[in-house]
């Protein structure tokens, strides 16, 4: 199955973030991810609904909106209203996290879920029937640029096994150091959809040709 291949634009220049999204989509990658943080689920703070907003005004992408605050229930309509076309809370930030997710989908946008590294697969064994997605962190969030936690692999595989034994088809999203070395590991693990940023926005070379080193890292082709 073809990977998807989300851009985060936390590594993007913040001057430019609509030049950087539209670059994104010109380049073809399938998705942007916006990382929202609020300065307590993790210290940075970056952008809110409003950038959302703005985004959705430059580029036809699906907007994934990775929401890293506490209490995420209180913004699900702001953000839809701006223009997502999918929500990831954390799990670690929701108290009811089944009725979070159940609320996002009533929203008319797809629902996801993120787990922190020290997370178990079991505080969301009960919503992968209630989730689009279940995105494993190989970061600890808050940045760009951090080394991929291969402790994470083996996550990523258990939770294959358990959305196929339960003939559920959640994607498996990976967040956090996906590069040309990383890449073909989480695939392989099981993962769909891969979150890279700082792989895709760096001065080392223009984002359309990181993504075509990207993908052929998955697809072998050179
Ligand atoms: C980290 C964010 C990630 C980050 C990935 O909290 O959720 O999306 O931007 O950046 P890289 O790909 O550079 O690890």
């Amino acid at each position: 199955m073809k990977s998807i291949i989300e851009a985060s634009i936390l590594s993007a220049d913040f001057s430019r973030l609509g030049e950087a999204a539209r670059e994104a989509e010109a380049a073809g990658v399938d998705a942007i991810q916006v990382d929202v943080m609020d300065g307590v689920f993790v210290p940075p703070i970056t952008f809110g609904s409003g950038v959302v907003k703005a985004l959705r005004s430059l580029v036809s992408l699906p907007l994934d909106v990775h929401l890293m605050i506490v209490q995420p229930e209180r913004h699900l309509a702001a953000f839809v209203e701006a223009g997502a076309d999918r929500l990831v809370v954390h799990q670690e930030a929701c108290v009811h996290l089944h009725r979070v997710l159940g609320t996002i989908r009533k929203l008319g946008v797809e629902a996801g879920v993120a787990i922190n590294p020290a997370t178990p697969l079991s505080t969301v064994e009960e919503v992968l029937e209630v989730a689009d997605m279940i995105q494993v962190m190989t970061v600890n969030p808050g940045w760009g640029g951090q080394a991929f936690l291969k402790s994470q692999l083996e996550k990523i595989t258990r939770l294959k096994g358990m959305l196929d034994q339960r003939g559920l088809k959640a994607a498996i999203a990976v967040d956090g150091g996906i590069d040309s070395t990383t890449a073909p590991l989480v695939v392989q693990a099981g993962a769909s959809v891969l979150v890279a940023g700082s792989s895709l926005y760096n001065d080392r070379a223009p984002l359309a040709e990181n993504l075509k080193g990207l993908i052929s890292s998955i697809t072998g082709d050179k």
